[in-house]
């Protein structure tokens, strides 16, 4: 049975059972920042199960692209090394909402293995969470499993709850004990029953599990009973695929056999049994369905995850001998065998192979050298030796090896990596990179006093007194005139640096003195570090001081920091909803925006966004900031980012119809943002677009300046700004039109002088003889006065020269009488000569050039003699 036919007889099996099909849903949690990629069906329907959403089913079943690396579950490094671990994978799954529970749950997944696929029941174990005799008697009882095959598993990872038949999706959320279902792939293959010493064999494999959500988990690691209890089951259509398939290895199922077939394909491999094609084919899964649902590798959160799954498919092609960019070229083979499920593969592949391909090529850049110094080092170290850490982190830092890939390299030299010390390099780095930003430097300082209370999101003045103070880094008593250094408050309206937005600068005025804030940063989460310079007196620890935020730079701030959400939700609404921000920077100038975006914006997209964001400032509603617990914002369809640490209360900020959680500070209504223009839109990496805009006065401002240099070409073309384009163009008409008149009646000018030139010439033996040099003429007017020339003088040889950019150009001209005796090549070479220059012709008409305009006069002048040479 083929595993597309499989998943779709789970479907259809669970839908006439009363289940609605549900699709997978993406990779990225849809506003879920504590979960770092979906790694299970239940994920899309989390809330479902704590009660704070609800469905229009209470039963639902699944297909659920999975991806479990770089987080809880993380599967990454064992790809490859085992028969049935990878970084992607699909979860069939079947789930209640307050509907079945056990029994009914049981009951179904028996029935669908030994029924439908047809599994002999005798070749089926399982196992229940050790305090779950309903479940055990549910089998036993009614399914008739004999005693001996279901298996009893208590708290056996060293907490209470902490089992491999207690399931959780993260450390918080929905969790309970489950009871799981295995197969017997036989005896000819090593291991024991679940739970036996050689349960880690791969003789017995689990396929299916099934979970009875009965709790919700807390920070503080409280269980709370759901409100319904529930059910979440998930198998692996991999595994399942290779029972029905008669395969003990999932990587001989009919779909990865098609991948490892191309994977063999573009890295030249005969050896369809070495492992690396595994891990290319478990690998390419995982990297272009990251890339379909909006993930681009990065140096951070799962960008960099991508990343380290990318550069670990790489290097294990590199292995096979590639040299040169190959994974990319998968993506066809893969959306040949899942395109069908997962349309949305099909229509994103040409994206993914972009990405991919850039990717490829910037790590080959570096891994040939990367690759040289790691194998040199690993030939001088024994086998179970240690890798230097400040090596690895070398690797990283210049070759872009991320530390899991030198350690997997490592490990089949079976050497294991000093990832201490590697931290250790990585965070010295760290502090020099802070220690060379003069203002940057609030985290590092030493603090363990009170924390900064914040008053700024209601008044840029108010009353502090000053808890530290500190110069170059060090803690200090005392701030006198002139010092640069770091005050500490505990009372302020200064916002600190985060969330993109810039610290509020402004005036510390005390009794003894005044500082000049010029940046606010964090020291701690809250506490808050004003950088700048005492600008009068001094300032001592205990004074009180009247801290007032720059007024204007705020607004300014604000504006833009508005406008960013509404620009924010436009850009979704334009160019779709793979718009995810990748970074950003506010301050009183500008909002910088980064984004997910594969091309770049058109003149209209550009023109639609600002249009968008205007009509919203125009609607001028009312602004407002709640603040609420997480899980209740969560509920509210707020846009979160990933990467940002939310607390448990965050503000949702409602700004004209977005909807984000920002700490930030904002204006009170649409309207005060003024105005709204983007005045950059470039690319900054692979699929990262970046758009620089302004607000309010900024606007004006640049409204100023193009109105000024509009006002000045409009001055000087004698129009008002509004026909200057016109009158431009016209006048740029104008001139072309008088260049070509110039040329006409220079070359008119020059050949009438050819006229005067009659009387030059000079009769030598009959023949009139005539060397002269015209400037201001071009190639074709010298032949055409040479011609007119001739034609006056009749039995003549003449030879014109003219000078134009500092070249000479020559042409000799001779009538058919005197041809016999003179050739007009050779006189043109015996000029050429004398000019730095070369050239020949026919005997009537000859041209040559030469790089000496000095000499022409004195060249022409030596004409006659050598004429009157040839003549007798
Ligand atoms: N959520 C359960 C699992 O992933 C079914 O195993």
């Amino acid at each position: 049975m083929k595993s597309s036919a499989i998943r779709q007889s789970f479907l259809e099996f669970f839908a006439s059972k009363g289940h609605t099909i549900v699709p997978s849903s993406p990779l990225v949690p849809g506003n879920d920042p504590t979960l770092l990629f979906t790694n299970a069906g239940m994920v899309q329907f989390k809330d479902v199960f704590t009660g704070q959403d609800t469905r229009p089913y209470t039963r639902a079943v699944s297909s659920q692209r999975c991806v479990r690396a770089g987080g809880k579950h993380n599967d990454l490094e064992n790809v490859g090394y085992t028969a049935r671990h990878h970084t992607f994978f699909e979860m069939l799954g079947n789930f209640s909402f307050g509907d079945y529970f056990k029994q009914d749950a049981i009951k179904y997944a028996w029935e669908f293995l030994t029924q439908e696929l047809k599994l002999p029941a005798e070749k089926l174990w399982v196992t229940v969470y050790a305090e779950d005799n309903e479940a055990f008697d549910i089998w036993h009882n009614d399914i008739g499993v004999p005693k001996e095959r279901i298996v009893r598993i208590g708290d056996n990872k060293g907490a209470r709850y902490a089992s491999d038949n207690f399931w959780a999706m993260g450390d918080t959320g929905p969790c309970g004990p489950c009871t799981e279902i295995f197969y017997d792939h036989g005896e000819g293959i090593y291991g024991g029953p679940p739970g036996s010493p050689d349960e880690d064999g791969d003789r017995y494999i689990e396929i299916w599990n099934n979970v009875f959500m009965q709790f919700n988990r807390d920070e503080a690691g409280t269980m709370h009973p759901l409100p319904k209890p529930s059910v979440d089951t998930g198998m692996g259509l991999e595994r399942i695929s290779a029972v029905m398939q008669h395969v003990h290895s999932n990587y001989d199922i009919d779909l990865f056999q098609v991948l490892i077939g191309a994977a063999a394909r573009e890295t030249n491999t005969s050896d369809l049994a070495n492992n690396s094609l595994k891990v290319i084919a478990d690998h390419i899964r995982a990297c272009s369905f990251l890339i379909v649902d909006g993930v681009i590798p990065g140096n951070e959160g799962r960008g960099y995850v991508l990343r380290r799954i990318i550069r670990r498919a790489i290097r294990h092609g590199y292995k096979l001998g590639a040299r040169a960019a190959f994974f990319h070229r998968i993506v066809p083979d893969l959306a040949a065998v899942m395109g069908d499920a997962y349309p949305e593969l099909v229509k994103a592949q040409n994206r993914v192979m972009d990405i991919l391909r850039q990717e490829e090529e910037r790590f080959f850049e570096t891994i040939e050298h990367g690759m040289g110094i790691l194998e040199t080092t690993l030939k001088t170290l024994p086998a179970g030796g240690t890798f230097d850490g400040e090596l690895a982190f070398k690797l990283h830092d210049t070759y872009g090896f991320p530390l899991d890939l030198t350690a997997d390299i490592c490990r089949e030299a079976s050497i294991s990596v000093d990832t201490a010390a590697f931290d250790a390099a990585m965070q010295g780095q760290k502090n020099q990179a802070r220690a060379a930003g003069k203002f940057k430097l609030g985290a590092g300082l030493d603090y363990a006093g009170a924390a900064t209370t914040f008053h700024g999101y209601d008044t840029l003045a108010h009353d502090g007194s000053i808890l530290a103070l500190y110069r170059d880094g060090v803690a200090v008593n005392e701030l006198t005139e002139g010092e640069l250094g770091v005050v500490v408050l505990d009372h302020t309206p200064f916002y600190a640096e985060s969330g993109g937005q810039a610290g509020d600068r402004g005036v510390l005025q005390g009794a003894n003195g005044a500082f000049e804030v010029e940046d606010t940063q964090k020291i701690q989460a809250q506490v808050f570090g004003h950088h700048g310079v005492v600008k009068t007196g001094s300032l001592v620890i205990g004074d009180a001081v009247l801290a007032r935020v720059d007024e204007e730079a705020r607004a300014r701030t604000m504006r833009n920091h508005s406008a960013t959400h509404l620009m924010h939700k436009a850009l979704r609404e334009v160019l779709g909803d793979h718009v995810q921000q990748k970074g950003s920077l506010v301050d009183a100038d500008k909002t910088r925006f980064d984004f997910v975006q594969p091309t770049p914006m058109t003149a209209a997209q550009i023109r639609e966004v600002e249009a968008r964001v205007n009509a919203e400032i125009l609607a001028n509603a009312a602004t407002q900031a709640r603040v609420m617990p997480i899980e209740e914002a969560q509920k509210t369809g707020a846009m979160m980012l990933f990467g940002e640490k939310y607390g448990d209360e965050v503000r949702v900020l409602d700004i004209g119809s977005s909807r984000e959680l920002c700490g930030g500070t904002h204006v009170a209504r649409t309207g005060d943002i003024g105005a709204f223009k983007i005045l950059l839109e470039t690319g900054v990496a692979a699929g990262i677009r970046r758009i620089e805009a302004t607000t309010g006065t900024g606007v004006l401002a640049y409204l100023g300046e193009t109105e000024k240099n509009l006002g000045a070409i409009a001055q000087l073309v004698k129009a008002t700004p509004a026909d200057a384009a016109e009158r431009v163009a016209q006048l740029m008409e104008h001139s072309r039109a008088l260049e070509k008149e110039l040329d006409r009646l220079k070359s008119k000018l020059a050949s009438s002088a050819g006229d005067e030139l009659v009387q030059q010439a000079v009769d030598i033996k009959g023949v009139r003889v005539l060397a002269a040099q015209l400037d201001g003429i071009d190639a074709r007017g010298l032949r055409e006065t040479a011609d007119k020339l001739r034609d006056k003088l009749k039995s003549c040889a003449l030879v014109l020269g003219t000078v134009a950019d500092g070249k000479v150009s020559l042409i000799a001209a001779v009538t058919a009488d005197v041809t016999s005796r003179i050739k007009a090549g050779e006189l043109v070479n015996f000029v050429a000569t004398q000019v730095g220059g070369k050239g020949g012709g026919k005997p009537g008409l000859a041209m040559a050039g030469g790089s000496e305009p000095g000499q022409l006069p004195a060249a022409l002048a030596s004409v006659q003699a050598w004429v009157q040479g040839k003549l007798t």
